[in-house]
């Protein structure tokens, strides 16, 4: 078992009654998912993913990527949401996210069409000049703005640099099996094609083809990171709370949220989990957040945030609850030097290692943010290694899928997303949105 979830700092605002009280709701939640009969359950493919993952394509990822890797500097995936948060979660945080100022045999890797803005394709545009570059365009609907209008200025972009042919071989897509624009054009044009799986909704969706090939192409063992979500697939069956951990969490996170503590904050302590906390969010927000019930995930990295919201979690409402996961072993280990002057006074910590002060700015922080009213669930993490890895990307969707349950919303659907766009396509004046552009027109003059 790679995470270990450890009730120490919340068990003083949960009492083992609750538990049991919510026990019956979990087994019910468990008997859903396993069932496959609750909300959402034509979604359900990431629940036996790691294990029955299609291998054919699996070695076609393999491959693509080692051509990648050979044939380019520069990566750019394309992609919003569940389309790219999971690769660039993993990637920083095995790697680094300094990952592209490494020394590394691996190209570089930019994520495209995950916003909308001038600057940001201006600078990827730029720092292409003169490099060979790739691209990996993913969207299940093949339909989404933000990664379409990316893909039209890469595709461009490299139709320009390297004409028609041979951009064809730099140009990787992963779509829909069989429908949809996307899969269209690309079988027209002659890409290569990677499919996201028809019962895997985007944030479920790290561990099929919209993950593994970026992941791979940073050199990241996708082999190993697969084993690792295997073993929590294994690890975390059995419907009883004692038992499993992942399902612990979610119920005391229901708990927490019956009790009024609506925020949730994920807490790293190192940098390279920063945009795992961004993958978790999503993960949460577009599972959990919908008709008007939900936790709001938020998330920090300390102690950098301990600078900034540190003093309104201590202090402010006490609406709020951590999940802090802390990695045991980073696998690098950097002593506090030793000065005979020790002007700074700071000769007490000398060759003290700094995951050793990290750890200790932890355990005072837990101990500060309990004594402030915060309830605390620490999830530990054995390491920082692929294998640990998948396994609490497992962990975390399956405690989504039940907590999504024992809230009573579908977790697998994500109804409001379509709110902006219906009228940023009015506004912009798409096609068959005329009504619509007209009555938000009247009320921008004010009607
Ligand atoms: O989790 C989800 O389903 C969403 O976040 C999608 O991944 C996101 O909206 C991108 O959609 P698509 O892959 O269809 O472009």
């Amino acid at each position: 078992m790679s995470l270990h979830l450890n009730d120490t700092y919340v068990a003083p605002f949960v009492a083992a009654r609750e538990l049991d009280a919510i026990r019956p709701q979990v087994e019910a939640a468990h008997t859903l998912l396993h069932g496959k009969n609750g909300p959402g359950n034509a979604f359900l493919g990431w629940l036996d993913l790691p294990r029955d993952y299609d291998k054919a394509e699996y070695a076609r990822i393999k491959a693509a990527a080692a051509r990648i890797q050979k044939s380019c500097a520069v990566f750019i995936v394309i992609g919003i949401g569940g389309s790219y948060l999971g690769a660039r979660a993993v990637v920083e945080f095995l790697k680094s996210p300094l990952y592209n100022n490494l020394k590394k045999s691996t190209p570089d890797i930019y994520f495209s069409g995950c916003n909308i803005s001038a600057t940001n394709i201006q600078e990827l545009l730029d720092l292409c000049e003169g490099r060979d570059v790739c691209i990996n365009v993913i969207s299940k609907s093949g339909t989404t703005t933000e990664p379409a209008v990316a893909f039209r200025v890469f595709r461009g972009m490299l139709e320009k640099k390297y004409g028609k042919e041979e951009a064809k071989k730099r140009i990787f897509v992963t779509t829909d099996r069989a429908r949809g624009t996307l899969k269209h054009f690309a079988d027209e044009a002659g890409y290569e094609t990677f499919v996201v799986p028809d019962d895997v909704g985007g944030r479920f969706s790290v561990l099929s083809a919209v993950g593994l090939l970026p992941i791979a192409v940073s050199g990241v063992d996708i082999d190993e990171l697969m084993a690792g979500a295997n073993d929590a697939r294994e690890a975390l069956a059995d419907p009883d709370l004692e038992k499993n951990d992942c399902y612990r969490y979610a119920a005391l996170r229901n708990i927490l949220l019956r009790k009024g503590k609506t925020t949730e904050i994920l807490v790293g302590y190192e940098p390279f989990m920063q945009m795992f906390c961004e993958w978790w969010k999503q993960l949460y927000g577009e599972s959990e957040g919908k008709d008007h019930k939900g936790l709001y995930p938020s998330s920090v990295i300390f102690s950098t945030d301990l600078h900034s919201l540190g003093q309104y979690i201590q202090d402010g409402m006490r609406t709020m609850f951590e999940t802090v996961v802390a990695v045991r072993e980073t696998g690098v280990h950097v002593p506090v030097p030793e000065d005979p002057a020790n002007i700074d006074g700071l000769n007490f910590l000398a060759g003290k290692d700094l995951n050793y002060v990290n750890d200790m700015a932890k355990q005072g922080t837990l101990f500060a943010h309990v004594d402030g009213g915060v309830p605390n669930v620490l999830l530990e993490l054995d390491d920082r290694t692929p294998r640990s890895l998948g396994y609490m990307i497992y962990f975390f969707e399956k405690a989504c899928a039940i907590s999504g349950y024992l809230l009573g919303v579908n977790p697998f659907d994500q109804p409001g997303v379509e709110a902006y766009k219906k009228n940023m396509f009015a506004l912009l004046g798409k096609p068959g949105y005329e009504k619509e552009k007209a009555a938000l027109e009247a009320r921008l003059a004010g009607n």
